[in-house]
């Protein structure tokens, strides 16, 4: 049993078919999926589709789209946020490598994101990328409880947010052969320890390349296992475990039918 704990399953990749994905997600004992929002738009649609397949759903705006942060956009996320279907913040964060929007632009939509997670007690899905210093001091001072998505910071990133007691979440970038940091896999402790896909984005190998879909998970969680020298079958135990720790109950890890 596994949990994928980010997927933006309402991107356009899934359009065509993605019913099937989620049935097929099932099939390969991928109990839950947390279906990922990055704009005030798809967070309208994260909604209806965990409604739809019985998932869950976040509310927030990416870096990327960050300009579009405004007091009217904040008020809709934030009435999100009382739907029971809503468990996390996010995804939220900042990206100076592809500097879609300003930095102050993220900088501002960010701070105001981990101060509506801890308001509201939810947990903040953060992105993170190029951008270790702003995020050390932004994360220094929130209260918020967050999860650092797709892990590929550096060590200072990591070492605040363990001492935070934060989630730590691994996508497929650890099955690249570019992947180079197996010394932040084993830091993360048992119990603070995640798995997503980030599909469609982020394909991991053997499908590297395609898109990606929840039901590769299991790809993630056998290489996590094989870096940290652990059974797969405790891997996905504890990070199920550590998904409903995280996230709450709905995420409830079903048997796969
Ligand atoms: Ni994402």
């Amino acid at each position: 049993m596994l949990v994928d704990t980010h997927c933006h399953l309402g991107a356009d990749q899934f359009d065509e078919d993605r019913a099937a994905v989620v049935k097929r997600a099932s099939a390969a004992g991928v109990a839950h999926i947390i279906v990922v929002a990055d704009s005030e738009p798809a967070t309208t649609r994260a909604i209806e589709l965990a409604r739809r397949f019985d998932l869950s759903a976040t509310a927030g705006v990416h870096p990327h789209e960050a300009s579009a942060w405004n007091s009217n956009v904040a008020a809709k996320i934030e009435a999100a946020l009382n739907n029971p279907l809503v468990v996390a913040v996010g995804e939220t964060g900042l990206d100076y490598h592809y500097d879609h929007s300003p930095r102050q632009a993220q900088r501002v939509a960010f701070a105001a994101q981990l101060e509506l997670g801890e308001r509201h007690s939810l947990p903040v899905v953060v992105h993170s990328r190029s951008a270790d210093a702003d995020m050390v001091a932004m994360l220094r001072d929130t209260g918020a409880s967050y999860i650092l998505h797709s892990f590929s910071s550096g060590p200072e990133v990591l070492e605040i947010a363990l001492a935070a007691k934060a989630y730590v979440s691994f996508s497929g970038m650890v099955t690249f052969n570019s992947w180079s940091d197996s010394e932040a896999v084993r830091a993360v402790p048992a119990d603070r320890l995640l798995v997503e896909t980030d599909g469609p984005y982020l394909a991991p190998t053997p499908h590297r390349g395609k898109r990606n879909e929840p039901a590769f998970v299991r790809e993630i969680a056998l290489k996590v296992a094989e870096i940290r020298a652990e059974s797969p079958h405790d891997i996905e135990e504890q990070t199920s475990q550590n998904a409903v720790a995280c996230f709450g109950t709905r995420i409830q890890v079903k048997q796969p039918q």
